[in-house]
């Protein structure tokens, strides 16, 4: 049986990942994997009722921190860990540096906290921390996903926040990225959609998860 392959995707709203993450499932399946495509926070029952909280209800940043974790604890019980143990390829729209980024970086709370949660939260019985073996980083100019994000539908409470706290969002996804460079495949996610799909693949390739 084949290893699972976690892959997580990151970068500011308006980076334009989620267009890439169904492309990307289509290859996968042509190459003869099973596929999982989920989302955090979400991707069970209770997750995403805990999303619709911290996507919408008023709280402060150590309550964001909890349910985030909360919903990822779930999402790795219910759907990672088995769809891995299954040996398939699990294509996820934000992990933990998101709660990094968001939440550390953006929203400016303790990094130690974040990463004692984050041990908790990934622990595998091997003693391990479960981590995505390739985070794929759309990594964009927040002036420019500004820009693309104010023709797009209502915004939720991060979406609505001013272009500094996309800056520092961005700034901490560059400190994580630069913390396990041999996770992230980094994409000028400012080039065009064809670009970016080429540049993708071609970094996949290379780490040799595509034929
Ligand atoms: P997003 O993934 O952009 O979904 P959609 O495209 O449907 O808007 O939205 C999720 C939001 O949640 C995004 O603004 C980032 C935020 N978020 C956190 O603040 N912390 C986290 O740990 C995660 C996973 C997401």
């Amino acid at each position: 049986m084949q290893s699972g392959l976690f892959i997580s995707f990151e970068g500011i709203d308006g980076a334009g990942k989620s267009s890439h993450i169904e492309a990307l499932a289509q290859a996968f399946k042509a190459a003869g994997r099973a596929v999982v495509q989920t989302r955090e926070p979400g991707g069970t029952p209770l997750a995403e009722k805990l999303r619709d909280m911290v996507l919408h209800d008023p709280m402060d940043p150590l309550c964001e921190a909890l349910l985030v974790f909360a919903a990822r604890r779930d999402h790795l019980n219910h759907v990672i860990e088995p769809a891995l143990a299954r040996g398939d390829v699990v294509l996820c729209d934000r992990f933990t540096d998101a709660t990094f980024a968001y939440q550390g970086a953006g929203r400016g709370f303790r990094l130690d906290v974040l990463a004692q949660l984050e041990q908790w939260v990934q622990a595998l019985p091997s003693g391990t921390v479960r981590q995505p073996d390739i985070t794929v980083w759309f990594a964009l100019d927040p002036a420019i996903a500004a820009e693309r994000l104010s023709a797009a539908r209502l915004p939720d409470r991060f979406e609505s926040q001013p272009l500094a706290f996309f800056q520092s969002v961005h700034n901490g996804y560059a400190a994580r990225a630069a913390s396990d460079p041999k996770r992230f495949a980094q994409l000028d996610a400012s080039a065009s959609i064809e670009h970016v799909r080429q540049d993708l693949l071609a970094q996949l390739r290379q780490r040799q998860v595509l034929p």
